[in-house]
């Protein structure tokens, strides 16, 4: 089946005065119609640059994009805005301060010429309503709404052009944990309403869990581990992925390798060879440093990029 998105080989990376930062190393994704996939990993790993990439606010060095089985001009975003659009983790610094709320949600619409202005109007209005903005809050200002309204506006903003797939990065981190409930619930209540696809990014793997279908694991750049949520969660296998799942309270994984993660992420600007974890894998052997381990398919559209996944993934698999 044609997937909403697919992300093939993607390759981006920052210019800084030490050298390029290759902060995503060849990634391959993809969300069917009406999915979330999930995208875990430690601060740094390249989860934003990654998101970035996608929506087109940095030009990828090489990998293709397409939506539907059509493939995106790099080039000419422009074109694509009306099917991917991105949620921000700070709504107040990703909203014009000058503009209402009103005027925040009808931009968009205005820039794309859609439809006429009373038209405009009456959507914007219904739009903020199920967001759950009401009408008297229309005419504020940014500064003047609540951190969980302006993320509200924010996903409204989104939606104005009806796209078909939002790129969340940590929209729920900068909310008081009361709060990131009720918005999360609102995008799930959203994707089901409007099938939208989500590519939801954060790196708290329980907020990950609760609104993913699938949750994929990014380690310096590169998808370490990919699975259906629930298989992840009772049998991840990646030695990082079950060292990031420790810190969470997960007892319902396996028997396998304890994993911590007392050291440092290494810099992208020096990645260690083979595999890019086996500096702080306590499971390394020599095989780690001279060979990239490449994505394995485990059954159940599991995948693990380790070269020793297999010597514990029937005892981890057992207690699912
Ligand atoms: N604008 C930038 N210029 C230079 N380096 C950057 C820039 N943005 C991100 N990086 C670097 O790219 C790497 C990945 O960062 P990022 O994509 O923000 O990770 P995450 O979102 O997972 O925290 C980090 O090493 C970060 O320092
Ligand atoms: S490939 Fe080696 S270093 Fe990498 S996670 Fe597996 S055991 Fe650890
Ligand atoms: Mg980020």
């Amino acid at each position: 089946m044609t997937k909403r998105l697919e992300i093939t080989d993607l390759v981006a990376g920052h210019k800084t005065r030490r050298g390029v930062v290759q902060a995503v190393a060849g990634v391959n994704l993809e969300i069917a119609a009406g999915e979330t996939l999930g995208l875990v990993g430690e601060s740094g790993c390249g989860k934003s640059s990654l998101a970035r990439a996608v929506i087109g606010l940095n030009t990828p060095t090489s990998g293709a994009l397409s939506i539907n089985g059509d493939p995106m001009d790099m080039r000419r975003r422009g074109n694509h805005a009306r099917d991917i659009q991105m949620v921000f983790q700070d709504p107040y610094g990703s909203l014009n301060p000058r503009l209402t709320v009103q005027q925040l949600v009808e931009e968009p619409l205005t820039v794309h010429r859609t439809r006429s202005k009373a038209e405009r109007k009456t959507f914007v209005k219904a739009l903020l309503d199920r967001v759950g903005i009401p009408e008297a809050m229309h005419d504020r200002l940014p500064h003047q709404l609540s951190g969980g309204q302006r993320q509200r506006v924010g996903i409204a903003r989104a939606l104005s052009l009806e796209p078909k797939i939002l790129i969340c990065d940590e929209p729920v981190s900068a909310l008081d944990v009361s709060v990131q409930a009720q918005v999360l619930n609102l995008l799930v209540e959203l994707q089901r309403e409007q099938n939208l696809s989500y590519l939801f990014i954060s790196h708290d793997l329980e907020v990950v869990r609760y609104v993913s279908h699938w949750i994929a694991v990014m380690y310096l750049g590169r998808i370490v581990e990919i699975g259906p949520v629930e298989e992840i969660w009772s049998s991840p296998l990646h030695p990082y992925t079950r060292a990031l799942m420790q810190t969470t309270g997960n007892d319902a994984m396996g028997e396998g390798p304890e994993v911590k993660l007392n050291s440092e992420l290494p810099s992208p600007l020096s990645p260690p060879s083979g595999c890019r974890f086996r500096t702080r894998c306590p499971l390394a052997i020599e095989k780690c440093a001279q060979e990239v381990p490449d994505l394995q398919e485990n059954g159940k559209g599991h995948q693990v990029a380790c070269h020793r996944a297999k010597e514990w993934s029937a005892t981890v698999s057992a207690a699912a």
